[in-house]
């Protein structure tokens, strides 16, 4: 299991056309769902797309997406883009090449998603954020495990979140009621993953 941890890797290319068999899913999906959530809430609603005629589709809807060069966090102080580089045309390459889309969409009720946060009152929105950002953790939470469960059956991929810069034809396309979350794409692959450095630095020891 530790193994599995330190050695599951973002991959993004070299994916086989081969399909992900119906059991293995079902097992990926079984992990999601055992996921811990803040209350059980259990905000989380997995959405399984296998067609690979569905995944180019909305492949191209991110691909063509207005400000898809520009797509980065942004300072919410300022506005303005932070430093980074766009990933969205290389997201929208990996959904090509791979056979499963794993669609995660927040349902979650403390906050009733992130339009519901942004508007409430002054002096609300702070708690009702702290309500959304465990929402967010149980989130992490499923898309971690679904995400070492493939890894253990074979399978290797990767989160995106930038999907996100086409979430209403996403909503639309899977009936989402929600907010779209991002994608754990997965399928099979050859392609080589090299060691990451461990952020040792983030690691502060106390008495
Ligand atoms: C919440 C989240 C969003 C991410 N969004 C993207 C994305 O949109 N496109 C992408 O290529 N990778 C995305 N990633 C993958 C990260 O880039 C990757 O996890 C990180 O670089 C560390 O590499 P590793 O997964 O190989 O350890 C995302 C990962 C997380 C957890």
């Amino acid at each position: 299991m530790v193994d599995l941890i330190l050695n599951r890797r973002s991959r993004r290319d070299g994916f086989q056309a081969r399909p992900v068999p119906k059991d293995t899913i079902d097992t990926i999906i079984a992990c999601a769902l055992a996921a811990p959530s803040s209350k059980n809430a259990q905000p989380w609603r997995i959405h399984v797309v296998t067609s690979r005629a569905t995944l180019g589709e909305i492949a191209d809807a991110v691909d063509s997406a207005r400000g898809a060069e520009t797509y980065v966090p942004i300072d919410p102080a300022t506005g303005l883009p932070r430093d980074y580089e766009s990933s969205v045309s290389e997201s929208a390459q990996v959904l090509r090449g791979v056979s499963l889309g794993l669609f995660v969409e927040n349902r979650g009720r403390f906050s009733d998603g992130r339009r519901v946060v942004a508007s409430a009152a002054d002096g609300v929105r702070e708690n009702a954020l702290i309500g959304y950002s465990l929402e967010m953790v149980g989130l992490g939470a499923t898309i971690q495990n679904m995400w070492l469960a493939a890894s253990a059956l074979g399978l290797a991929g990767v989160f995106m979140g930038d999907v996100l810069i086409a979430e209403e034809m996403i909503r639309e396309r899977l009936g989402l009621a929600g907010d779209l979350v991002g994608v754990l794409a997965l399928g099979y692959t050859e392609a080589e993953s090299f060691p990451k450095r461990l952020g040792e630095d983030r690691v502060v020891l106390h008495d």
